[in-house]
């Protein structure tokens, strides 16, 4: 009998969640840091769920998301020579650049610590360089937010490894920056909100147009959030997502026509709506009551999460798939196997797509004691309906990003 090698890079999942080994990891690869061991710095960004409010963030909207834990980890020492240069924890794949003067996009993960620099450079706070070694357990294209874990926690680990010197909510709009004007895909800003301003057993109420924000607790203990991912990995291109955004601005712009003073689908209430429908296109159409009522949906959530109602949170999540999948048109048919798998199972409050959409994942309210039973539902019945193996797992409300060690 044969046994398989061990693989040359054990599980990149555990060390994401254990800064020493990590440490080690990087001290293993790079001289520069096992000769200043007292330079080493470990740095971790978590991923997020949004409870409920899709692509609510760039029509200046309410979000409900929650930076959970899982995400990924840096561990670094910071130089002065004009060199990133990051090795994947999982596969030992290294990329390069110069933090000072990044040039054009080199086509892989590595981009988006470039667009990080890019950014940080513009804003006149002086990416450093490091050698860094960089560890996950965040899946990636789950519509988990594995881009903004990896530009949060970038942000850090090209400021020495240190909290970026910089107001919290500029962060989130710098990083926002890096992914709009270099990666080029035009999003909101709640993922980046999410992983910076993350709160152990809170959700976060984000007013995307006045930036307040507040933390609200996450129901009870009795209630866990369950991931099921649905193993078509996100087909979010970009060109997808940054139509579905045209499509909202070209909502408001018909609206405006007779209707001052409306500069985003935020300003739009469901009678100004009828009254331009006659006039607008029937996908716009559809896309902008789509954000009208999820806007609305956002609020009657918190009331019910505030009041204990969880019957009426539940409702809401099911309302907000059904407008996703027939109105804005970003679920699948997985994800809707998904989701009609839980509503069938006793003891699952609400389940919706959370993200962006087009594959990835849904978040799912469930009663403790019937997270079994899903998880049972989800892996008897979604194979059978779509071809794919489904990954059911519970996340946890978490900090948001800092420095581990
Ligand atoms: C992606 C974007 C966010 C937001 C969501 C949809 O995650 O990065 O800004 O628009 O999609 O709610």
């Amino acid at each position: 009998m044969t046994t398989p090698s061990p693989s040359p890079y054990p599980s990149a999942a555990a060390l994401a969640r254990d800064p020493t080994a990590l440490a080690a990891r990087l001290a293993a690869i790079e001289p520069e840091a096992a000769a200043r061991p007292g330079d080493v710095r470990v740095v971790h960004a978590p991923g997020r769920v949004n409870l409920i409010g899709e692509h609510t963030d760039y029509n200046e909207g309410y979000v409900l998301p929650v930076a959970i834990d899982l995400g990924i980890a840096i561990a670094l020492v910071p130089t002065d020579d004009g060199v990133v240069r990051l090795t994947l924890a999982e596969t030992g794949e290294t990329g390069e650049f110069d933090p000072a003067a990044v040039g054009a996009r080199q086509g892989g993960w590595i981009d988006y610590v470039a667009g990080i620099a890019w950014a940080m450079a513009a804003a006149g706070l002086g990416p450093r360089g490091f050698r860094g070694v960089l560890a996950s357990d965040l899946p990636q294209g789950a519509g988990l937010s594995s881009s903004a874990a990896l530009e949060v926690v970038s942000a850090w680990a090209l400021s020495g490894g240190e909290r970026p010197t910089v107001d919290p909510m500029r962060l989130v709009h710098l990083v926002q920056r890096g992914e709009n004007g270099y990666i080029g895909l035009n999003n909101g800003i709640m993922d980046q909100f999410a992983s910076i301003f993350g709160e152990t057993g809170r959700a976060l109420l984000l007013d995307c147009r006045t930036l307040e924000h507040r933390s609200i607790p996450m129901a009870d203990d009795d209630v866990a959030l369950v991931a099921c991912h649905s193993g078509s990995p996100r087909r979010l291109e970009s060109s997808a997502y940054n139509e579905r955004r045209s499509q909202c601005e070209a909502a408001v712009a018909v609206i405006a026509e007779t209707v001052p003073g409306v500069t985003a689908l935020r300003d739009v209430t469901p009678v100004m709506l009828e009254a331009a429908r006659p006039r607008m296109d029937p996908v716009v159409a559809a896309r902008a009551e789509h954000i009208v009522y999820e806007n609305e949906r956002v609020l009657a959530a918190i009331a019910a999460f505030e009041a204990g109602d969880l019957a009426t949170v539940g409702r809401l999540f099911y309302e907000s798939h059904a407008s996703m999948r027939d109105l804005f048109g970003i679920s699948s048919p997985e994800l809707d196997a998904l989701v009609e798998i839980a509503r069938a199972t006793p003891g699952v409050i609400g389940a919706r797509l959370t993200g962006a959409g087009f594959g990835g994942c849904t978040i799912n309210l469930v009663r403790r004691d019937a997270v079994p039973a899903l998880r049972e539902a989800v892996l008897r019945e979604y194979p059978g309906r779509t071809g794919l193996t489904p990954r059911v797992f519970e996340v946890a409300a978490s900090a948001g990003a800092r420095r581990l060690a």
